[in-house]
């Protein structure tokens, strides 16, 4: 598959890294010229601009801060950029848990993402730290990480699904993009708890424990 990455940070480089071991054709698009040949050349792959990247992929990663997206898109968009043409592309985008307009509104970064755009975005790798992507595979006792996804697009959702086994994780599709927002709540509540020192996991007791509890 051709993978477009936006952006040449943490994010790009841990999933663009593991794509291009994964015999994907990956080309890193940033603002910084230095930064995009630094990853192309570490991991064998192309570089070039944000519009580049854009316009290179059967799917795009979207791994810039949230707060830089709008004013990345409408730049790409506004002079003819691919990125912004409607079902152009598929933006996956990854955000870090600060709540902005759309969040307290409830709409989401991904689905403000897709109506701005027409894109068929797919909310995916939001939820762990590029640390975890980084991992061979990323894998822990109870198995291999289970990637939520939220999308309307069959394809492009089976297409990521693909990006996800590529990396030895597990896709789980979770619903529809007016879910995302309930997905990057979640991540903001995750990373809250591991950060103050609780474990998450003992939120959440085996299915048949809830469903039918022992009343004994
Ligand atoms: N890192 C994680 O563990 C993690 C986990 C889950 C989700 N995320 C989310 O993934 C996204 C990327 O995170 P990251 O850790 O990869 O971030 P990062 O390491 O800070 O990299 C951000 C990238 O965005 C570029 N950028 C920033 N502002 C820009 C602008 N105005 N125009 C064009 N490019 C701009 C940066 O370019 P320069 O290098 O030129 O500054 C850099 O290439 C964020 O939304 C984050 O919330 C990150």
């Amino acid at each position: 598959m051709r993978i477009g990455i936006i952006g040449t940070g943490n994010m790009a480089d841990a999933l663009g890294g593991r794509w291009a071991a994964a015999g994907h054709r990956v080309l890193f698009g940033g603002r910084s010229p230095e930064r995009a040949r630094a990853l192309a050349d570490r991991t064998g792959q192309s570089a070039g601009t944000l519009r580049d990247a854009a316009g290179f992929g059967d799917a795009v990663l979207l791994a810039l801060p949230y707060d830089a997206v709008a004013g990345v898109l409408a730049a790409l968009g506004a002079d003819g950029g691919s990125a912004a043409r409607p079902g152009a592309r598929r933006l996956h985008p990854c955000r870090r848990p600060r709540l902005p307009a759309h969040h307290r509104h409830g709409t989401g970064a991904a689905r403000t993402i897709a109506d701005a755009t027409g894109a068929r975005v797919v909310k995916a790798f939001n939820h762990l730290p590029d640390a975890v992507w980084r991992r061979l595979p990323p894998a822990f006792a109870e198995g291999p990480v289970a990637v939520p996804l939220c999308g309307d697009d069959p394809a492009a959702l089976e297409r990521v699904a693909t990006l996800v086994r590529d990396l030895g994780c597990v896709p789980l599709p979770v619903g529809g993009l007016d879910r995302a927002a309930y997905l990057e709540a979640t991540t903001a509540f995750l990373i809250g708890l591991w950060h103050s020192g609780h474990d998450p996991r003992s939120l959440l007791p085996p299915f048949e424990a809830v469903t039918a509890p022992d009343r004994g």
